[in-house]
């Protein structure tokens, strides 16, 4: 199948691709960078001419909620439009396990609206889920290191591995559109203090780590908040396995 694959230069999206390719399939890489800019539309007719199926895995970088919700939004408009024109089959988008219960989160609320946007849409859909990866962690405080320490709110997650997430997405992008796919999570619950901890460790990375509600995340995130629900895809690779493989 031709599938193509927005976001396609970035974290997950580059691992799905090399899915998409290693089964059989022909994988078409969208992005700004590549000169398909889905704010604009350049270039996204051209790429999407013979496409079966998208697998969106854009991202936007950081940015309060009323930027967030637009960047998503016009991006997914875009997109959706060009998929009607070239009579795509089935829309996956990768999103966020426990969307609808964080408040106050500017991501989110972009997310949310992709969300939205989708489900109401013109091309038949799949809503992928799932839950934050393992270099999540790291990510996080990489953004809020100074002066040798970073600020990090000890959240109850269940991550899952970038190729789990990968070949997850490039099955789902060959099969039939499933509407909502249920919640996608990794094998085990972890504390993202303690993951930073360890992958930092793992990568030779010397920070203190200082846990707080008041930084990038809130308490609306506590609890069981950011757990898959009942029923959930359960992905093989362990957090371990991950720190065994030298966090990649
Ligand atoms: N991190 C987590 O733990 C987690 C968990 C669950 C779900 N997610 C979701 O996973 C998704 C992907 O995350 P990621 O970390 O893989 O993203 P990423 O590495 O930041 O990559 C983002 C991609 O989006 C593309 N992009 C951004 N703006 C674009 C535009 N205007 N037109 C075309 N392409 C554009 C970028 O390409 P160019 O720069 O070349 O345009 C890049 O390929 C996000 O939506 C995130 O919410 C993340």
């Amino acid at each position: 199948m031709r599938i193509a694959v927005a976001g396609a230069t970035g974290h997950i999206g580059a691992l799905t691709v090399s899915a998409l390719e290693g089964r059989g399939h022909d994988a078409v890489r969208i992005g700004r960078s590549l000169g398909v800019d889905l704010l604009t539309g350049e270039g996204l007719d051209d790429a999407l001419r013979g496409v079966a199926a998208v697998v969106d895995a854009t991202n936007a970088s950081a940015m309060d909620r009323e930027e967030a919700v637009a960047y998503f939004g016009t991006m997914t408009r875009n997109l959706l439009a060009a998929e009607q024109r070239a009579g795509v089959r089935n829309h996956v988008l990768l999103s966020i396990v426990g969307l609808d219960r964080v408040e106050g989160n500017a991501h989110y609320a972009g997310k949310r609206e992709q969300q939205r946007l989708v489900a109401d849409g013109p091309v038949p859909w799949t809503i992928v889920p799932t839950t934050q990866f393992h270099d999540f962690a790291a990510m996080v405080t990489s953004r809020t290191e100074k002066d040798g320490a970073a600020t990090i709110a000890p959240l109850l997650v269940q991550p899952i591995a970038p190729q789990d997430v990968a070949d997850i997405l490039a099955e789902v992008a060959e099969g039939g559109p499933q509407g909502r796919y249920p919640d996608v999570a990794g094998p085990e619950p972890q504390d993202l203090v303690d993951m930073a901890r360890r992958t930092n460790e793992v990568r030779g990375h010397a920070v203190r780590l200082v846990p707080t509600w008041s930084g990038l995340f809130g308490p609306s995130m506590a609890g069981n908040a950011m757990l898959p629900r009942d029923g959930a895809r359960i992905a093989p690779t362990s957090f371990e396995e991950w720190l065994e493989a030298g966090a990649p």
